[in-house]
C-alpha cells in the first residue's frame, strides 16, 4: 500500500464546517454514544465530511471532525490516513474504484483497465471536465458479478468495455442509469441456462409450509426409527439375560434336586468294631 498524505497545500480549502442539512445528523451519530465516549462517532463523521466536500477529506475537515469530538487532531489523522475509504486527494465527481483482485482479473478486469486508461487517464487523475477519475483496489465483495466497479456509493456489475463505455457516456450526459448487473441479470443468478430454483411452485405461495410439514414428518420418522431400535435393544437384552441365567453355575445348583435321604439309598454307617466280611474270611483262614 503506498504512503497515504493529505492533499498539497494548494489544494486545501481555508475552511470547512457541516452544512446545515447534514448537522442534525452529525449531532444524533454523536448522541448515539455516552458521554465521554463520543469519539466513537469518528468514521460516521468522517463519511459525512467526505461526502461533502465532493468525496474527499481536506486537512480543515478532518481539524473540524476533531474539534466537534473533543480528540487531538493526531487521533482523527490517523484514522483518516488509515482507512482507503477516505479519499485524502480530490476526485472526479464520478470516483470510480475499480476491482482489480483475481476473480475479477480472471472475468475481464483488465479491459475495463484499458477503457478507464484511455477514457480517464492514468489513476487519481481527474478528467479535465471534472467527471471522472478512478482507482485500481483490492475486492469490493462483489466477486460473483465481476468484473465490477464501485463508483461513489454505487455498485455497477457484470462490465464489459460495451457496457462500461456506454456507463460512462449516460453518467457524464446526466442520465439515469442502472445500479448492479449490467447484463440483464437482476442479482447473481447463473447467467444462462439456469438450473436452480426453477421450479415454479416456489414462487406462486405453494410452498409455503411445506418444508414445515417436510420437517415434521422427517422427525416423526426419526423418532420412530430410534424407538425400533430401543425396543430392539430391550429384546436382544432381555434375551441375553435370560441365556446368562440358564448357563450359570449357581443357577444349576440352586435348581439341581435337594436328594433327600430314603429307605433304598440311605448309606449305613459303618460299624467300627465289626470286622469287615473280609477281615471276617481272613480270620477264619
Ligand atoms: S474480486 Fe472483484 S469484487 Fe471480489
Amino acid at each position: 500500500m503506498s504512503v497515504r498524505r493529505l492533499a498539497a497545500e494548494n489544494l486545501q480549502p481555508a475552511t470547512f464546517a457541516f452544512s446545515k442539512d447534514n448537522l442534525p445528523w452529525v449531532e444524533t451519530q454523536i448522541a448515539k454514544y455516552p458521554v465521554g465516549r463520543q469519539a466513537s462517532a469518528v468514521i460516521p463523521l468522517l463519511w459525512q465530511a467526505q461526502k461533502q466536500n465532493a468525496y474527499w477529506l481536506p486537512r480543515v475537515a478532518i481539524e473540524h471532525v476533531a474539534d466537534l469530538l473533543n480528540m487531538p487532531y493526531m487521533r482523527v489523522l490517523e484514522v483518516a490516513t488509515f482507512y482507503t475509504m477516505f479519499n485524502l486527494e480530490p476526485v472526479g465527481k464520478y470516483f470510480i474504484q475499480l476491482c482489480g483482485t483475481t476473480p475479477c482479473r480472471l472475468r475481464g478486469a483488465g479491459d475495463i483497465v484499458k477503457v478507464c486508461e484511455t477514457r480517464i487517464g492514468a489513476q487519481n487523475q481527474i478528467t479535465a471536465d471534472g467527471n471522472f477519475s478512478w482507482l485500481e483496489v483490492e475486492c469490493l465483495g462483489a466477486c460473483c458479478n465481476a468484473p465490477m466497479v464501485q463508483i461513489n456509493d454505487d455498485y455497477y456489475e457484470d462490465l464489459t468495455p460495451e457496457n462500461f463505455n456506454m456507463l460512462l457516456d449516460n453518467l457524464a450526459e446526466g442520465n439515469p442509469v442502472k445500479t448492479g448487473p449490467q447484463n440483464g441479470r437482476k442479482s447473481s443468478e447463473p447467467e444462462n441456462d439456469v438450473k436452480t430454483l426453477s421450479d415454479g411452485n416456489l414462487f406462486d405461495g405453494s410452498a409455503i409450509g411445506a418444508w414445515k410439514k417436510n420437517f415434521e414428518e422427517r422427525r416423526q420418522k426419526s423418532e420412530g426409527a430410534k424407538a425400533a431400535i430401543v425396543a430392539a435393544a430391550n429384546i436382544a437384552g432381555a434375551a441375553a439375560a435370560k441365556q446368562t441365567q440358564a448357563t450359570s453355575p449357581s443357577a444349576q445348583v440352586s435348581r439341581a434336586p435337594v436328594a433327600t435321604p430314603t429307605a433304598t439309598n440311605q448309606v449305613k454307617p459303618v460299624e467300627a468294631d465289626k470286622p469287615s466280611s473280609l477281615n471276617g474270611d481272613a480270620g477264619k483262614k
